[in-house]
């Protein structure tokens, strides 16, 4: 039997098509009203199938044109519609001559049983449909196709709605993705950067030290109006430029010996506001904001005088005539969703540092480089552009994170997050006034030190300031000379990063054997025993290299009177 199916839908039709061959049937395909009218009117058929809305000519306006043709009227005509809205559609459609009314995509399983019946001239058609009146006809026509419009349209926002939710979450992912990956390329470059620093910056250390130790020496030989003294205070001074700079290489590449402790991190910047307020002019303002709880870290505190030295030199700089810098200390949680929008962190509670100026702003294009080593826009002289690198290098070391909102003209702002310490800070201790140093003294002293120039300067200086050194070159021999002279010996200066035995551990075999010796410890080298540790026992005492040999003196000369 030939059956006409009427779809506007490809896919509705193919499906059509294929159920209906596959139960015998002939099928012609028409994609709206107006041609299914010319296939009827060609080739005829004795069923018709349409759906109701489509382009041109509609199901409702293709039934009353086929009854009212005398040649077709008895065909049996089935609508299948997907925009079934009220029983209305279905009265209208039956008023209009329709045999069978079936709803997308449910009655499908009824269509082979509703052929069978309409073919059995089993249904009750309306007949003769009422609607002779043509107003009659559009009314109700409008007003049901108004309806299924209405329902379309709906359907459609809601279609376009979810698109956009679609697109707007993929776009968001796609947005973290490229944030980690920028931030893991970050990392990796200062990573690699930081290593060649901090092994440059650890062979110039020692040369350094042998240098302002050997000055030191000349300048004792010296008399006081030697002429040649104003040069050795012009090494001495350029030898402590080049510290400072080696200093912040080291603390860049988080190769800077640290001596953590608990501390507040709202006491350790409180207490740093005097000195940082003489850093700044008369028409910048500094306010505190400072956080109510205390807020627990493990950190060096002169790391942390240094970040916020460094930061807010860069604040000032950045101001030209008037403006602020805000510090503040909060509380801060890292969650999912701040990794996830911000590219960056390891969920916990942290301390946050945030330090705000009303400056210049950084502009887009060099806000990747700001914290490279040697980046710098300020004029030659001016500026080391290591200032960053080092505060990069400190927040690293304590775990934490740096990040940075600026823009052109608009101020900036870093946010510096410090992991919260499981127990709280011990108290501050009260800085009592140091007495006068008195420098010198007739005790014995054990040097260990397996640089041989290093060690050639220290002993020649402790001599004369009147000590009886003995040296030794590495660990062993260290503990191997205390074993033969520990009646004599009262205080050993141990290198922290020596062949054989470290310094730590030859300490605390020299402890054993003479419980009351005191200890020096000096590195240039972060040394994972000091940065883990700290230098946490009674009588022992850690010191930065390079160091002058008359600290050196002052420091045994404290110690030894401790
Ligand atoms: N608060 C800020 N406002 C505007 N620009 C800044 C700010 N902080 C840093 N910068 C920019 O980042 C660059 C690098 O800063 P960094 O502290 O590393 O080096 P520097 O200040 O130039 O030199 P140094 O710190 O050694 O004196 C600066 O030259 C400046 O361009
Ligand atoms: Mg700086």
């Amino acid at each position: 039997m030939k059956v006409l199916i009427v779809d506007d839908n490809e896919q509705n039709r193919y499906m059509l098509e294929t159920l209906l061959r596959g139960e015998g049937h002939e099928v012609l395909s028409a994609r709206d009203g107006v041609e299914a009218l010319d296939l009827l009117k060609s080739s005829g058929a004795a069923l018709i199938i349409s759906d109701i809305l489509m382009p041109r000519m509609d199901g409702f306006q293709l039934c009353r044109a086929v009854r009212n043709d005398a040649r077709f009227k008895d065909v049996p005509f089935v609508i299948y519609t997907a925009t079934y809205i009220s029983d209305k559609d279905r009265d209208f459609a039956l008023s209009l001559g329709a045999d069978r009314f079936l709803v997308k995509p449910d009655e499908i399983e009824l269509l082979g049983q509703t052929i069978k019946e309409v073919l059995a001239k089993k249904t009750s058609r309306v007949e003769p449909h009422p609607l002779g009146d043509e107003m009659e006809f559009f009314r109700q026509y409008n007003e049901i196709l108004f309806r299924k419009l209405e329902k379309k349209v709906a359907d459609l926002e809601a279609a376009r709605q979810e698109l956009q939710e679609q697109l707007l979450e993929r776009n968001q992912r796609e947005a973290e993705r490229a944030l980690l990956e920028e931030q893991l390329r970050q990392a990796q470059k200062m990573e690699a950067i930081g290593q060649l620093a901090g092994g440059v910056a650890h062979d110039f250390n020692n040369m350094l030290s042998a240098i302002v130790g050997y000055c030191t020496l000349a300048a004792l030989n010296m008399k006081p109006d030697d002429p040649s003294r104003h040069y050795l205070e012009q090494i001495l001074a350029s030898a402590d430029r080049a510290s400072t700079l080696t200093q912040s290489l080291l603390a860049f590449s988080r190769k800077q010996a640290v001596n953590l402790e608990r501390i507040d991190l709202n006491e350790a910047v409180s207490s740093f506001e005097k000195f940082l307020i003489r850093l700044l002019r008369e028409n910048i303002e500094l306010r505190l904001a400072i956080a109510e709880a205390e807020l627990p870290v493990t950190a060096d505190r002169g790391q942390i005088e240094q970040v916020l030295m460094n930061l807010i030199a860069n604040a000032r700089d950045a101001i030209r005539e008037d403006g602020r810098i805000i510090i503040e200390t909060s509380a801060a949680e890292i969650d999912d969703q701040f990794v996830r929008t911000h590219g960056f962190g390891q969920p916990d509670r942290y301390a946050l540092l945030t330090v705000s100026d009303t400056g210049s702003g950084i502009p887009e294009d060099i806000l990747s480089k700001i914290f490279d080593p040697f980046f710098t826009t300020k004029e030659e002289g001016k500026g080391t552009g290591l200032g960053l690198s080092m505060v990069f290098g400190i927040v690293k070391t304590h775990r934490g994170y740096i990040d940075v909102y600026s823009r052109k003209g608009m101020g900036t702002t870093f946010k510096i997050y410090l992991p919260i310490a499981q127990t709280p800070a011990k108290q501050a201790e009260k800085k009592v006034a140091e007495p006068p140093p008195l420098l010198g003294g007739t005790e014995t002293i054990l040097i260990a030190e397996d640089d041989d120039a290093l060690r050639n300067v220290e002993v020649a200086a402790l001599s004369r300031y009147g000590y009886t050194v003995i040296e030794a070159v590495d660990g062993v021999d260290a503990v191997a000379r205390f074993t033969e002279n520990r009646d004599r010996i009262r205080l050993v200066i141990l290198d922290g990063i020596m062949p054989k035995m470290s310094g730590k551990e030859a300490s605390e075999k020299i402890r054993a054997l003479g419980p009351g010796t005191k200890v020096i410890f000096i590195s240039g080298y972060a040394d994972d025993t000091f940065s883990r540790a700290g230098i946490s026992h009674k009588g022992e005492t850690f010191l930065r290299k390079p160091i002058s040999t008359s600290m050196l003196a002052r420091k045994i000369r404290n110690m030894l009177d401790e």
